[in-house]
């Protein structure tokens, strides 16, 4: 039994690898990446660019992979300034891996969607898992297709391909610098190393959010849950809180109160007004108990205790 990691070494993917270690031992883990950074790693590691079919197929047969967590993707920011890297990675990157665990055995595979599915025209609170799915960003296109592409393998070809929507991911392990909702990491970290913050958001911009371990955990839980009971591939909406930038400067502040923040909009504020501010989560609670151990302020908290003397790390 072997556990293939796509887009292994990205933000996601960095704790995915250590409870998927914990839970499954090292041998049966295998990382994979565009590139490899250079290290000692507990778990065998492949070079894979998910845009390459033949490689996959090799690789797949090669280590007798049995569950593949698909993360390799081109985040929101990014994806506007690289969109036919988008198109390639996010898409067809997606389509090779559903046809090659399709036509080689694979029991599941595992796929993160995003918020970024939805678009102005969706609701803007509590939104549901079946909603208007018209994204305004070519990644939010991209993994719209990813979510329709599942859903096709699962009801015409019986794959076993399951997931989440996540919300903005905020995690102290691995600076994420492709994504939208990246400004909450960021503003948490120049916090804790005593600077001031320039947002590129608006201080009222509120979006769903949810602390990485928490991430990670859904995502298992998804992977172990009962397949029967599941009645989605990828729509379960899952997040943890909302808040703006203004809130959590002001969170900041309890804990640094000479912090400030300088609000100068660029053109991400255009991709964030076009997602919710939050997303109904029954679905997922009913169908595989989704659940969450962090809450706005112990997030806040967490997030200052393991920064604090990460500095040097984080200047890089
Ligand atoms: N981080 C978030 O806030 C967030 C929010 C919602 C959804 N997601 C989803 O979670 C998943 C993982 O996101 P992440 O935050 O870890 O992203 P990331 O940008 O941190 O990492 C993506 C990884 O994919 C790799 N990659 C890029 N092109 C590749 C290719 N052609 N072949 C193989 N690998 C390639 C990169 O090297 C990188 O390691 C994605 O599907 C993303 O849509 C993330």
């Amino acid at each position: 039994m072997t556990i293939m990691v796509t887009g292994s070494f990205g933000q996601v993917g960095t704790e995915l690898l250590e409870s998927l270690v914990q839970i499954q031992g090292h041998s049966e883990v295998l990382a994979t990446d565009i590139r490899i950074p250079d290290g000692d790693y507990e778990f065998e590691t492949e070079v894979l660019d998910v845009t390459d079919q033949e490689r996959i197929r090799y690789l797949i047969k090669k280590h007798s992979v049995t569950s593949i967590f698909h993360l390799a993707a081109i985040l929101s920011a990014l994806g506007e300034r690289m969109q036919d890297r988008a198109f390639d990675v996010n898409l067809t990157g997606t389509f090779n891996i559903l046809k090659a665990a399709r036509d080689l055995g694979v029991e599941k595979v595992i796929i993160p969607s995003t918020i970024g599915v939805f678009g102005s025209e969706t609701p803007r609170e509590n939104v549901p898992a079946v909603t208007v799915e018209r994204p305004e960003t070519m990644y939010g296109i991209t993994k719209v297709a990813a979510e329709l592409l599942s859903s096709y393998f699962r009801r015409s070809f019986s794959l076993d391909v399951r997931g989440v929507r996540y919300p903005g991911l905020i995690s102290y392990k691995t600076v994420p610098s492709a994504g939208t909702t990246d400004y909450a990491v960021d503003m948490i970290r120049y916090a804790v190393a005593g600077k001031g913050y320039v947002c590129y958001l608006k201080p009222d911009t509120v979006l769903p959010m949810m602390y990485m371990p928490d991430a990670i955990n859904a995502l298992l839980n998804v992977w172990l849950a009962d397949g029967e009971k599941l009645r989605y591939a990828l729509e379960y909406n899952i997040q943890a809180f909302s808040f703006s930038p203004a809130m959590l400067e002001k969170e900041l502040r309890t804990h640094f109160p000479d912090f400030r923040v300088d609000y100068r909009p660029d053109y991400r504020q255009g991709i964030a007004d076009s997602w919710p501010s939050s997303l109904d989560v029954t679905d997922a609670v009913r169908d595989w108990g989704f659940s969450c151990d962090y809450d706005f302020k112990t997030m806040v908290s967490d997030m200052i205790e393991h920064l604090e003397g990460k500095q040097t790390h984080w200047e890089k």
